[in-house]
């Protein structure tokens, strides 16, 4: 993929709302939780539940999935670790365009670099978003035995390129908010920790 280059002809237009005046309409702070880890260490599923526990307390917020973006916004990015950099950073920005509404956004992708995920991270501390990394900590035997979409199968018979854990690394994070151990918790457990950090840092 080429790199769309931005025009030096294009301004920013402030307006007169602030996001905190959003967010005090909303009672609520925006923010980001990013997942992170494996396909099949149950992100996605975290996030679902976390999302109805959230609602059930009258709190907005709005899943960002990986394969949901992938059918619209990503749908001409495969997964060369080129279009894996745009994916994330093109995620980041709805992200951060969500998050400045005042809405708790629950994002969840594979996103297995480092680098691209501290770039997300970096784009949200200059906007002064709070972005919470949660590593979601599967081990590759645990998320392959599960295989719930039948990718590590394919991968494994050659069927499919650059799958992360098979012939693509995943690099975990090394200084992130939140790690759950997924693979011997319960979603439920996962969720709670989530919002209990969501708690702990006054977002909710
Ligand atoms: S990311 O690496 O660019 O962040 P993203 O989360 O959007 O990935 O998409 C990963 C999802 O695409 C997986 O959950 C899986 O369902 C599907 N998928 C298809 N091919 C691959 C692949 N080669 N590697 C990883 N996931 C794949």
């Amino acid at each position: 993929m080429t790199q769309p280059t931005r025009s030096s002809d294009v301004t920013w237009h402030e307006g007169q709302v602030l996001r905190a005046d959003r967010e005090r309409l909303l009672g609520q702070r925006g923010a980001v939780v990013w997942f992170t880890g494996l396909s099949g260490s149950g992100k996605s599923t975290i996030a679902v539940a976390v999302e109805a526990s959230l609602i059930g307390a009258g709190r907005l917020c709005y899943r960002v999935d990986g394969d949901n973006l992938r059918h619209g916004l990503n749908q001409n990015l495969g997964f060369s670790p080129i279009d894996r950099a745009e994916n994330v950073r093109r995620t980041g920005e709805v992200c951060r365009i969500l998050a400045d509404t005042g809405v708790i956004v629950l994002a969840s992708l594979v996103s297995p670099f480092r680098a691209e995920r501290e770039r997300v991270r970096e784009m949200h501390a200059a906007a002064k978003i709070p972005f919470l990394e949660v590593f979601v900590d599967v081990p590759l035997e645990v998320a392959e035995s599960r295989d719930p979409k039948g990718l590590y199968r394919k991968a494994r018979a050659g069927e499919i390129k650059d799958f992360t854990g098979i012939d693509q690394p995943y690099e975990a994070p090394t200084a992130c908010e939140l790690v759950l151990p997924a693979a011997r918790q319960s979603v439920d457990a996962c969720a709670l920790q989530v919002v209990q950090m969501l708690r702990d840092r006054h977002i909710v």
